[in-house]
């Protein structure tokens, strides 16, 4: 296979450019030509496909570097869906007129969904990628414990039945994605940033992050050490959550929550008074979870509760939310993120040239082994009407009554955190934000190197 072509798809995660690295290194080693489409699928409806070469002469392209967040290649979450078959052959005929034979996504959910109605077109497979870490399943049966409902909105709504009740860790479809340990670290130097101001000042502080249904970043969070962690996989316990929020606070005088953006209450309600909106991936836009739990404690622990300890006037004063936002996507990749994710790039690549179609690069661990690399094709995260639902943390993860990692969540997440930052990461803080050059040089971005470097199909 002589050429293939790359495109990054949903929205931005720090180990992008990193698979895209692998994907490119890998490339070199086999002789193949490595092309990227710009803007994800939104270059591929383009009929210009803004795209550039990677590896000229088989030497990858400086601009492409693994320590680098964010995409070289853009990103949108702009899909084609399966109804759109005269635009998927349109897309399949501009990819065979530009001598492509084969073309990796990287991306979670969405991009499956985005992928999979095209790979009955052209060879396509996966490389994954999310700091949700929702991309795998917790066991390989686990898409037929959904059923389907009537939404009663002439909309199906998608329920999972009890999960199995016992895992192990290596039975985990896609351990953990590039771009989840990065997002989890930056939440955890928050927790220990935010905390100071809980402390010192007396507040409850509650931190959103993101994560949309799926608790990994709020679970991961626990390295951060908040007092309580709410993820959204299980409703919220109120009355036992206003019960720990006091305890805590007359104990160390505040306290620190953590609350995935997607949680929910007893009656299932979402927190985060969902807009009407969803992305063109039909994902729900969620919007503020932390402000309605602090409504929800105002309301219960009331004024009077901090005006009777005599430390702040209304409980409103007393109760800060921030969100952590964007910066849990950003910037340079850690070391567990980059390492994996130029592997995955380098697994997808023989994947494609294998001639498989369909498929996704999986990251397996096992206690014995380790981390290995592994394939799956893409139907297996499928229920039976074709849905891919984002991975939930399994139950046996959290323990609701003390809202922590349970000893098997904690299990789970060693192998990712315990050496994921490299001393270079460290390094790269210390020598980098400080030099004096930061203020006399404006930001160099590798977007006007990368248009340099654009070519287009030109006619249609
Ligand atoms: O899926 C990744 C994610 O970062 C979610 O955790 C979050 O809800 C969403 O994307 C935010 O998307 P956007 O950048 O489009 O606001």
């Amino acid at each position: 296979m002589p050429r293939i072509a790359v495109l990054t798809a949903g929205g931005d995660t720090p180990a992008l450019n990193a698979t895209i690295y692998g994907i490119v290194e890998r490339a070199n080693a086999l002789e193949i030509e490595v092309f990227g489409i710009m803007k994800g699928f939104g270059g591929l409806i383009d009929p210009r496909v803004p795209h550039l070469h990677l590896n000229p002469l088989f030497t990858t392209i400086p601009e492409l570097d693994p320590t680098l967040g964010g995409t070289i290649l853009g990103a949108s979450r702009t899909y084609i869906s399966g109804q759109e078959t005269e635009l998927l052959k349109a897309v399949g005929g501009r990819l065979t007129r530009l001598g492509i034979e084969g073309l990796i996504c990287i991306g979670g959910d969405g991009t499956i969904n985005g992928m999979q109605p095209l790979s009955e077109y052209f060879p396509c497979v996966l490389a994954p990628k999310t700091i949700d870490n929702d991309l795998g399943l917790n066991y390989l049966d686990e898409p037929n414990d959904w059923v389907r409902e009537d939404g009663g909105d002439k909309k199906q709504r998608y329920i999972k039945r009890e999960s199995r009740d016992v895992i192990e860790l290596d039975d985990i479809v896609n351990y953990a994605t590039p771009g989840y340990a990065t997002a989890v670290y930056v939440v955890a130097q928050s927790i220990q940033r935010i905390r100071t101001t809980a402390e010192s000042h007396r507040r409850i502080s509650i931190i959103e992050v993101m994560g949309r249904e799926s608790g990994y970043i709020s679970l991961g969070s626990a390295y951060g050490q908040p007092d309580l962690i709410l993820i959204p996989e299980i409703p919220i316990d109120t009355d036992h959550l206003e019960q720990r929020v006091r305890e805590l606070y007359d104990l160390q005088k505040h306290c620190v929550i953590v609350c995935g953006e997607g949680c929910c209450d007893e009656t299932g309600r979402q927190l985060g008074a969902i807009s009407a909106s969803v992305d063109p991936a039909g994902n729900i836009l969620f919007s503020g979870a932390a402000e309605e739990l602090k409504r929800v404690l105002m309301q219960r622990l009331g004024d009077s509760f901090f005006r009777d300890r005599r430390r702040h006037d209304t409980a409103d004063q007393a109760i800060f939310t921030r969100k952590i936002g964007h910066t849990q996507r950003g910037g340079r990749p850690l070391l567990f993120d980059r390492f994996h994710a130029v592997q995955l790039g380098g697994k997808a690549i023989d994947m494609i040239s294998q001639g498989r179609t369909n498929e996704v690069a999986t990251l397996q661990y096992s206690p014995s082994k380790g981390f290995t690399l592994d394939s799956l094709p893409a139907n297996k995260l499928r229920d039976r009407w074709g849905q891919i639902h984002p991975r939930h943390v399994h139950p046996s993860f959290y323990d609701a009554r003390r809202f922590q990692p349970s000893r098997l969540g904690r299990k789970y997440l060693l192998p990712i955190f315990t050496n994921a930052i490299g001393a270079d990461d460290i390094e790269h803080v210390r020598m980098g934000l400080f030099t004096p050059g930061n203020l006399s040089s404006r930001y160099a971005s590798v977007n006007v190197d990368i248009h340099k470097r654009l070519r287009f199909l030109t006619n249609g």
